[in-house]
């Protein structure tokens, strides 16, 4: 088990370190040429993403050179890089770990008035830290035969005893439960919080485990009734090559939770400038790019998040799910109350 843990750990970090050296060519290559270069360290590894970015190069002459790791792996490359790191754009998911590369000093504070035109307050940090690029919501999906949806209103109400032995949800290690619970702080104090985490242990159907997706197989498997996944999720179930998954998808209905009140949590995939950007000037218009019109409808089409910039189309699925009202809390607010509620997790035994 450790060994393979070992093997994982070292071709990450063999691949991270052959990217470096591709970058630090470009850079020196740059410095002979005059070539413009943005160099973007980004947990996305979409198609889309791949179009997007050399459509950038087609408008700007700015070439677009990418290192993909997982969202944590580049904030550690980043932290190990310090002042030498060639990154100029960090592209994450979730505001937690935005808040943590702010907190680390990794990326740096910047004023656009395109971004802000672009960008709803509520999906950037109000320092200009980072630019919420989509957004997702974590919902409630239920099985239809076995619960009525009038049964369903808020996440607080996941604590009533009627879910007992009912509920999935994945392990408290995740980010996005973190949020979750960062949000429920925000809305209702740390004390109910714990309490709500408390009696949310209570409620499971199992121990948690597996991803968002593995909770939506169980329902379909009649493990549980009741799960918290985020929504684009449902999509790539509906979307998949794999029967299995497809059928997972179609076992299941989407909540939105929480609309009588303040609205259902919703998190952000963003961006931001590195604090040590080479390219700074070129990082600012490669998130300006990605937040304008062109790119905000084809991050609509790719991965069934919501754009943030208002007007843009959603797919078809998530139009199909119709509007809901999504909780107006800062976000930068659920990487301020992180640390309070990985705690409470920990107090609770969630594990
Ligand atoms: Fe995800």
């Amino acid at each position: 088990m450790f060994k393979n843990h070992l093997t994982i750990f070292l071709i990450a970090i063999t691949s991270v370190m052959i990217y470096s050296c591709d970058i630090k060519k470009a850079g020196t290559q740059n410095e002979n040429t005059d070539e413009q270069v943005v160099n973007v360290y980004t947990h996305r590894h979409y198609e889309v993403d791949k179009q997007l970015f050399a459509d950038f190069t087609t408008e700007t002459g700015i070439k677009v050179n990418v290192v993909n790791a997982s969202a944590d792996e580049l904030i550690q490359k980043m932290e190990m890089e310090g002042e030498k790191s060639p990154a100029d754009v960090l592209i994450t998911v979730d505001a937690g770990r935005l808040h943590r590369a702010k907190e680390k000093g990794l990326i740096k504070s910047i004023k656009s008035g395109l971004l802000e035109n672009n960008i709803p307050g509520k999906f950037r940090d109000p320092e200009g830290y980072w630019f919420g690029l989509t957004y997702r919501a974590r919902v409630i999906v239920y099985a239809p035969d076995r619960v009525d949806p009038t049964a369903l209103t808020t996440y607080e109400s996941l604590a009533d005893e009627k879910w007992n032995g009912k509920l999935l949800i994945r392990s408290s290690g995740n980010i996005y439960n973190q949020s979750l619970l960062a949000s429920l702080i925000a809305a209702n104090g740390r004390d109910e919080a714990k309490k709500w985490a408390e009696a949310v242990v209570n409620n499971l159907a199992r121990e948690p485990k597996g991803s968002d997706r593995d909770q939506v197989k169980a329902i379909a498997s009649g493990i549980g009734d009741v799960a918290v996944v985020n929504s684009y999720y449902i999509g790539k179930l509906l979307d998949s090559k794999v029967e299995e998954e497809v059928n997972a998808g179609e076992a299941v209905q989407v909540f939105f939770p929480n609309q009588e009140g303040r609205g259902t949590h919703i998190n952000v995939s963003g961006a931001a400038v590195a604090n040590h950007a080479p390219n700074e000037a070129n990082a600012i218009k490669f998130i300006e790019y990605l937040s304008d019109e062109k790119a905000q409808s084809v991050f609509a089409g790719a991965n069934f998040e919501y754009p943030v910039k208002p007007g843009i189309k959603f797919a078809s699925l998530l139009d199909a799910w119709g509007t809901f009202k999504s909780d107006s809390v800062n976000l930068s607010v659920l990487g301020e109350n992180n640390r309070d509620a990985v705690m409470i997790f920990d107090e609770v035994g969630w594990k």
